[in-house]
C-alpha cells in the first residue's frame, strides 16, 4: 500500500509538473528522455537541422517508465530515451514500446526487439589512491580485508540491480545472496547518495573504495566543487583478467505505431557515426557503434579495457531474483 501510494504520488507530481507544449502535436517528434538536457540538447539540435524534423522533449530523472506504462494505450511520447537496460525492458515487458527492426549499426547484444542501445557505461570501482590498486575485481569486494572500507548508493538503484544481476548470471543464485550479505557487512555506512556522493567519502575519509558509473569520474573532473575528490580516489575498471569489467546501455524505444517513421530517424540518427561521436566526446560514454573512437578522456583511462559482453536479455532476467535478494537481507538498512 505505501508502494503503491509513493508511485501514485509520484505520477501526480510529473503529470502536473511536466506536458507537452500540444502545438502542432502531428508535425512534432515527441520524447521523454531520461537522458540529460545538457547532452540531449547538441543531439537533437543536431537532428532537426539534418531532418527537418521538429522535436519537443521532456526530461526527468524519475518517474518517465511509469507513465508510459500508465499512457501505454494511448501514448502521448513517440519516443523514450533511457539511461539504464532496466527502464528499457520495463516498458518493453509491459507491452508499452513497438516492434522494431535491428540497426545494423550496433552489435547483437546491444540491441533487442524492443529497444536499442545507444551508449555503454561501465559500471567500475572508485579507489582511494593510497591503496595502490590498479587491479581488482567485484567478487574482491567481499573480501575480510575492505570490512567497513566500502560505500555504495542504494542496492535497488538499477545502476546496481544490472551489475548484481550479471554477477548471478556468472555465479548463480545462491551465490549472490552470500555475496550480497558480504557486501553490506562490509559497507562502511548505510547505502544513500549517488554514485558521485560515494566518491566524496572516500575523499572524507568514510571509505575506501565504492562502486559508480565511469563517466562519473569525468564530470566531477570537469566540476570546480566535485573535482577536489579525485584528489584521493580513481578508478578502475574491474576484472580486467577474467570476463571483462559490467557495462549497461542507455538505449531508445519506439513508442507509437503512427510516428514509427520520425521515429525511425531519430533511432537512425542517434546510431550515427555523427551522434555517437557526441556521446562519446559530451558524456564521455562508450559508443556503440565500433568504428567512432572513445573520447581522449576515456581512452587515455580506458582505452582498450576489456567488457563482459554478457547478453543483457541475461541480466534483465535476473532482476526480480535480485531485487527479491536485496529485500530478503535488507540490503540498504
Ligand atoms: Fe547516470
Amino acid at each position: 500500500m505505501k508502494n503503491l501510494i509513493s508511485f501514485l504520488i509520484k505520477i501526480l507530481v510529473i503529470n502536473f509538473f511536466i506536458g507537452f507544449s500540444g502545438a502542432h502535436a502531428d508535425d512534432l517528434l515527441k520524447i521523454y528522455s531520461e537522458r540529460q538536457p545538457m547532452l540531449i540538447e547538441p543531439l537533437l539540435n543536431e537532428f532537426e537541422s539534418q531532418t527537418g524534423i521538429d522535436v519537443e522533449w521532456i526530461y526527468s530523472k524519475k518517474g518517465l517508465v511509469q507513465k508510459i506504462i500508465l499512457e501505454k494505450d494511448k501514448p502521448v511520447a513517440d519516443v523514450f530515451l533511457a539511461s539504464d537496460i532496466s527502464r528499457l525492458i520495463d516498458v518493453a515487458e509491459a507491452g508499452a514500446s513497438i516492434k522494431i527492426n535491428n540497426s545494423s549499426a550496433v552489435p547483437s547484444h546491444l540491441q533487442s526487439d524492443n529497444w536499442i542501445g545507444l551508449t555503454q557505461r561501465a559500471r567500475i570501482i572508485y579507489v582511494n589512491k593510497d591503496l595502490g590498486l590498479n587491479d581488482i575485481t567485484y567478487e574482491d569486494l567481499v573480501s575480510e580485508k575492505y570490512k567497513g572500507r566500502i560505500c555504495t548508493r542504494s542496492g535497488f538503484h538499477p545502476y546496481n540491480v544490472s551489475l548484481f544481476a550479471s554477477l548471478m548470471a556468472h555465479h548463480g543464485e545462491e551465490w549472490l545472496e552470500n555475496y550480497l550479505i558480504n557486501l553490506k557487512a562490509n559497507l562502511a555506512r548505510k547505502p544513500q547518495g549517488n554514485d558521485r556522493d560515494q566518491v566524496k567519502a572516500i575523499y572524507a575519509g568514510v571509505c575506501d573504495l565504492s562502486i559508480g558509473n565511469h563517466y562519473y569520474y569525468f564530470k566531477m573532473l570537469n566540476n570546480e566543487e566535485q573535482k577536489i575528490w579525485l584528489e584521493k580516489a580513481t578508478i578502475v575498471f574491474p576484472n580486467q583478467k577474467d570476463r571483462g569489467t559490467h557495462v549497461n546501455i542507455s538505449g531508445i524505444a519506439l513508442l507509437k505505431e503512427s510516428s514509427r517513421e520520425k521515429s525511425e530517424k531519430l533511432l537512425d540518427f542517434l546510431v550515427s557515426q555523427k551522434a555517437q561521436a557526441i556521446y562519446a566526446n559530451d558524456n564521455n560514454e562508450f559508443p556503440v557503434s565500433p568504428d567512432v573512437p572513445l573520447s581522449d578522456g576515456v581512452n587515455e583511462l580506458a582505452g582498450g579495457a576489456k567488457f563482459d559482453n554478457i547478453d543483457l536479455l541475461k541480466i534483465a532476467e535476473n532482476r526480480k531474483a535480485v531485487i527479491n535478494i536485496l529485500n530478503k537481507i535488507n540490503y540498504d538498512e
